[in-house]
């Protein structure tokens, strides 16, 4: 077995471990990252964000074609949907993606093994492929292999109808009536697509509420707008099992009729991938939901053994294993470095956006933690009704003594960037009276964020 030796082997190529490999790498030291799939970005750039995002875009052009562009005086007949083509856009973003990851890998010597990646003790990482093994003796290791789908008993998973996420991003047809199980952020992104290309969708969630984890407020709010599209919720409803039966699918409800659909698409979270790792070779036990336990360093309980993104505790989402990733390598090579979780936006990128930062309403009523409140709604905003999407609110909240932002939600068109401004201000530790004090251009969007900052103090001029 050959034998190579680096500072640092990263297992996994997703966001979280390519740029804790690339940053490594210029901090100095002889980066190796270990990627069993040949293409490089992980969940979120070959079968997640990305490939999402490309989806929805397309949907997005489509729908709005068909039936929004009347009102902008704009006639169009003849639209038809050429899905193959989507698909294949789709793809031909992905690739591009993944090639870049490959290009910066190069850029910044990170030499990259192609095959699976197994701790065999302190310092020593295997890695095998098809042809064969190659042995790779490290000072340090960092885990960052992700997460996979998860399912639920009775859920007879048959990738071509009953399937996850990465079957939802690619159907061959529009399904006639698809069943989605979870209002999560995947049910509602896939869900969004697969309706606006114009199938039935019903969402089937277990909670009273879409979302769970996000400001109620806002959730509520994006229900009532899905719901106006054409998405049908069934809240309060807890999925037993789903399974073919002929030429349609039947997904079966606690305390409620069964549903007769042709896809089913399960998206009821995700676990982490921690099997074939060897964890036991090192003496790392899981938590109870299999996650690998870390301190404020990532560091596992073994010695040089670090994990960063889904595998341990905290949201997945792509951006914050990026931050655990620069941070983690960091702390390894200069003794400093940190994440901010409270400053870790979430995004739901339907239509409209729906993002968030910091606490929700409910969450600072919890801790008991005295705040204001500012609202304002995109019907109040000039540029809102210039692209015809008034539909929304900001909300930003601040203590009620300090004055600084200690949340900040979002539900409108382009939240998502949106969002950003208010994780500078919560990161920069600024108070509503800083926001509201900047001076936003006109006419933007971002216009809301200031005077629902102003709102916390009743001062919005327009509302
Ligand atoms: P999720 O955790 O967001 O939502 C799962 C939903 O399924 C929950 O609402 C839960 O109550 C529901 N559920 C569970 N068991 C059920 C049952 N028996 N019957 C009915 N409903 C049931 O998980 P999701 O949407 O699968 O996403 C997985 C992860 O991927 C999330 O942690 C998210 O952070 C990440 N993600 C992020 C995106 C983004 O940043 N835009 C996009 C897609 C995924």
């Amino acid at each position: 077995m050959a034998e190579t030796t680096h500072d640092l082997v990263v297992i996994g190529a997703g966001p979280g471990g390519y740029v804790a490999a690339i940053r490594a790498a210029q901090l100095g030291l002889n980066v190796a990252c270990v990627e069993e799939v040949e293409a490089l970005g992980g969940t979120c750039l070959r079968i997640g964000c990305i490939p999402s995002k490309a989806m929805l875009e397309s949907s997005e052009r489509y729908h709005e074609t068909k039936s929004a562009l009347a009102p902008h005086g704009v006639k169009v007949s003849g639209v038809d949907l050429d899905l193959a083509q989507m698909l294949r856009r789709k793809d031909e973003v992905v690739g591009g993606r993944t090639k870049g990851v490959e290009f910066l890998f190069k850029k910044n010597k990170v030499t990259r093994y192609l095959g699976r990646g197994r701790i065999e003790g302190p310092g020593r990482v295997v890695v095998k492929n098809g042809s064969g093994s190659t042995d790779l003796r490290t000072r340090h290791i960092v885990i960052a292999t992700g997460s996979k789908p998860t399912t639920l008993p009775g859920i007879q998973m048959n990738t071509d109808r009953i399937g996850a996420s990465t079957e939802a991003l690619s159907y061959s047809a529009v399904p006639k009536h698809l069943v989605v199980i979870g209002a999560g952020y995947i049910g509602l992104e896939l869900g969004s697509v697969w309706l606006r290309l114009g199938a039935k969708v019903t969402v089937v969630e277990y909670l009273e509420r879409i979302l769970p984890g996000m400001d109620m407020e806002i959730a509520r709010e994006g229900q009532k707008l899905l719901e106006r599209q054409g998405l049908e919720f069934r809240l309060g409803q807890r999925v037993t099992g789903a399974r073919v039966d002929g030429k349609s699918c039947v997904v079966e409800c606690q305390d409620a009729e069964p549903i007769r659909c042709d896809r089913v698409l399960v998206a009821v979270g995700r676990a982490p991938n921690t099997d074939g790792v060897g964890l036991d070779s090192v003496g790392i036990k899981t938590d109870e939901k299999g996650r690998i336990p870390v301190d404020d360093r990532f560091a596992t309980s073994a010695p040089d053994i670090y994990a960063i993104g889904d595998v341990i505790r905290g949201s997945m989402l792509a951006h914050k294993a990026e931050e655990e990733g620069v941070a983690c390598v960091e702390r390894i090579v200069t003794g400093y470095g940190h994440v901010n979780y409270d400053a870790v936006p979430g995004v739901v990128y339907t239509q409209p956006e729906i993002a968030s930062v910091g606490k929700t309403e409910e969450e600072l009523k919890e801790s008991g933690v005295e705040y204001r409140k500012g609202v304002i709604f995109f019907r109040a905003n000039a540029r809102a009704h210039c692209l015809g999407q008034i539909d929304g609110r900001v909300k930003v909240l601040a203590h009620a003594r300090t004055d600084r932002v200690l949340g900040v939600h979002i539900i409108g068109p382009r939240a998502g960037d949106m969002i950003a401004e208010a994780a500078v201000a919560i990161e920069f530790g600024a108070s509503s009276e800083d926001v509201a004090r900047a001076c936003h251009a006109h006419p933007t969007l971002a216009e809301s964020l200031k005077e629902a900052a102003l709102a916390v103090d009743g001062r919005a001029i327009h509302s």
